[in-house]
């Protein structure tokens, strides 16, 4: 994969720094620009979002509009050095057009209509809705579409939420028509006859309620498949009508990292560049190391929706306001954070917000200029520094993007499955850790994951995990089993492959759905432990802690590596290995301590010749690397997410390689010994 980095957003070729900025909220002190400018550019400050949330100021009445407001501000900022990503302003409606068509407020689950209020308060399918948006979109569109200073679009805001009006119910029996054909086909799919549910006609299909049906697995998996459509519809909408004025500028939505609300690769086939919102928990006692791990994880799931470098659209500043409680940022963490993105992939490291509202939900927030008004504060002069290091680092970094030959498939639909599913463990059962447990390995090694989802190619990877795929589908077994043939590595874990696309089980012992010829075994039944409740194995001459399921599993062609050693279930495989083809399949039958993953992927390892950037090199608990290259040069980014000063003591043998030389960012020699303060990030470059 070669990244045309420049190409993804033509007009701006460098690192954005900036912000949501709301001038639309200072109306009546308009002064303000002035003195936000001011500071801005102290804080090296070159583009903002703006209008996100600015429709009534945009079109105070029903066709009345006044976009020379907006005009000023971005000619002045573009005056200034600084260039616009210019929002659509529909997550947020102006009163008038609620009080006008009742039918854009939202209907929740049990029926009732939402009062006018909040923002994303909109019905996903009205076409009057759809229509306003429609018209303001594209008279935006036609007024700045050729701006020099508007260089992308900002499609809404985090698309989010569901509605159940009638006419999203008559919407989503239109789109279950389209998919099955019959109702008997759409019985037979969602297994209806349990508890004597069967359908005798669409016009009988409500959408899931919790004051009645909920219980139809089939019908929770496709009423969330088709809010993504809608959604995906309903932006869709937006993007046409921008489109036709501005045809080169091009579209995000900001999304919300491993939200659950939308499947985001479906979203992510009508935009031409990913963005994300991140606001990780940072500083919750004894967390960090986790959040910096999850984090990285879902930088690579968004850089991977379209295996390009993406946009950081918002992260605080300092602290946030919704949270039960609400920390500040200590000293270095805004740095490490912002590094962290761009090292995974980012080609930003934006704020939510530039200046902090006076009133509102949100007065609470950070931003980069505080209800003090000052250069003067902490928050302030790290967005400075940092703004001025990134310009500096800019060039250097702009062309190059993450290469990987490992990758872990994390799919939103299977996440949607476990969630309904009731049993083998209702509480606890949680696949985004499982995910990071693997993925944790290699972010402290250094070596880059691709986290894709089951509808993408994994031809090219040396070794490709799924944990807790419990959906196969996406035709995933059929590129698990091509793949494997070819000579690639897979290891899948507990509670994987037990259900199609619809949710139904696979059934028959030897199930070639389930993939019981690549793995070589079949698994037998699932128990579930308690909190607190132990099996164990041992591998290597170490003993290992299991808990939450454990598989009993029979090898057919399979060997086992080591055994269960408690329970009736003592002596059954807990890892097993298959050889398929050319390559080798492996399954981690329980959910076992983090040692165990590693000691289990340090031996897959050698196995596969898989670039480790900084090799041999012991890597404290806390450190995380990632790197990312053009042809001439590989930018390894080294983070402390720990409150504790680390070290690392690099590699002798890679430092005297001739080919491969690590210097530091000013480009002398890197020293053998890499120091860190807490939350520090450092670069290197090997050339
Ligand atoms: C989200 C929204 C912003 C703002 C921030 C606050 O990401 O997109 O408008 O509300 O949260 O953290
Ligand atoms: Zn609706």
């Amino acid at each position: 994969m070669n990244v045309q980095t420049e190409k993804i957003l033509p007009k701006f070729t460098h690192l954005l720094y900036g912000g949501d900025y709301n001038p639309d909220q200072w109306f009546d002190n308009p002064e303000i620009l002035t003195r936000d400018i001011e500071l801005m550019k102290k804080a090296n400050v070159n583009c903002v979002s703006l209008g996100i949330f600015a429709w009534a100021k945009l079109e105070p009445k029903r066709d009345e509009f006044h976009l020379e407001w907006l005009e000023e501000i971005i000619n002045r900022l573009h005056l200034e050095g600084i260039y616009t990503i210019l929002a659509t302003p529909s997550g947020a409606r102006p009163r008038w057009l609620a009080n006008e068509y009742i039918e854009v407020l939202r209907v929740d689950e049990r029926g009732k209509r939402a009062h006018f209020g909040g923002r994303h308060n909109h019905c996903i399918s009205s076409k009057k809705y759809r229509e306003r948006v429609y018209k303001i979109d594209a008279m935006l569109a036609k007024r700045f579409g050729s701006h020099p200073a508007v260089i992308m679009w900002h499609i809404s805001n985090e698309y989010e939420g569901e509605c159940h009006c009638n006419i999203c119910q008559d919407a989503f029996r239109g789109f279950l028509k389209q998919k099955y054909g019959s109702i008997e086909k759409l019985n037979s799919a969602w297994w209806t006859s349990f508890w004597s549910h069967d359908y005798t006609d669409f016009a009988e299909i409500e959408s899931p309620t919790s004051i009645g049906e909920n219980s139809i697995n089939g019908l929770l998996l496709d009423w969330k498949r088709f809010v993504t459509s809608q959604t995906t519809d309903f932006m869709n909408n937006e993007i046409v009508a921008v489109k036709k004025y501005a045809q080169d500028i091009p579209v995000t939505t900001n999304m919300m990292g491993l939200s659950d609300v939308l499947c985001y690769p479906k979203l992510a086939k009508k935009l031409d560049i990913i963005s994300w919102d991140s606001y990780p928990e940072w500083h919750e006692p004894g967390k960090n190391i986790y959040q910096g791990v999850l984090e990285s994880f879902t930088h690579d799931y968004m850089r991977c929706l379209k295996k390009q470098p993406f946009i950081l659209m918002e992260s605080t500043p300092s602290t946030v306001n919704w949270r039960p409680v609400c920390k500040i940022k200590k000293p270095g963490m805004h740095r490490l954070s912002m590094l962290n993105a761009i090292g995974h992939g980012s080609q930003s490291a934006m704020c939510f917000q530039i200046r902090q509202s006076l009133g509102g939900a949100e007065k609470f927030h950070s931003a980069v200029i505080s209800h003090c008004d000052s250069e003067n504060t902490r928050v302030f002069k790290e967005v400075s520094e940092l703004g001025k290091e990134l310009s500096l680092l800019s060039e250097m970094i702009y062309k190059t993007y993450n290469k990987a030959d490992v990758a872990i498939i994390y799919d939103k639909e299977n996440k949607w499955a476990l969630d309904n599913s009731c049993g083998p463990r209702n509480a606890g059962l949680d696949y985004n850790r499982e995910c990071v447990s693997y993925y944790a390995y290699f972010w402290k090694q250094g070596i880059n994951v691709d986290v894709i989802d089951s509808s993408s190619e994994i031809d090219g990877y040396k070794l490709v995990i799924t944990p807790m795929l419990y959906m196969y589908h996406n035709n995933i077994q059929e590129k698990i089993r091509k793949y494997v043939d070819k000579g690639g590595y897979i290891i899948s874990t507990a509670f994987s492959g037990y259900v199609d696309e619809n949710d139904l089980c696979f059934w028959g012992e030897n199930n070639k759905e389930r993939l019981s010829d690549v793995y070589g075994i079949w698994v037998e039944e699932i128990d579930a432990l308690y909190d607190g409740e132990y099996n164990q194995t041992c591998l290597n001459g170490k003993e290992y802690k299991l808990d939450t399921l454990c598989e009993i599993v029979h090898c057919t062609s399979a060997k086992s590596i080591c055994d269960y050693g408690k329970d009736f279930y003592k002596g059954k495989p807990v890892v097993t290995v298959n050889d398929y083809g050319l390559g080798k399949a492996y399954h981690m039958a329980s959910n076992p301590e983090q040692s165990l993953i590693n000691e289990l992927l340090a031996m897959i390892l050698k196995e596969i010749c898989i670039d480790v950037v900084l090799a041999n090199t012991n890597i404290p608990d806390g450190i995380g690397i990632v790197s990312r290259e053009d042809d001439e040069k590989k930018i390894i980014f080294i983070g402390n997410f720990s409150e504790d000063e680390q070290e690392i003591k690099l590699d002798k043998m890679k430092m005297d390689d001739s080919k491969k030389m690590l210097y530091n960012i000013d480009g002398s020699t890197a020293d053998e010994t890499i120091s860190f303060g807490p939350y520090e990030m450092k670069m290197l470059i090997e050339k």
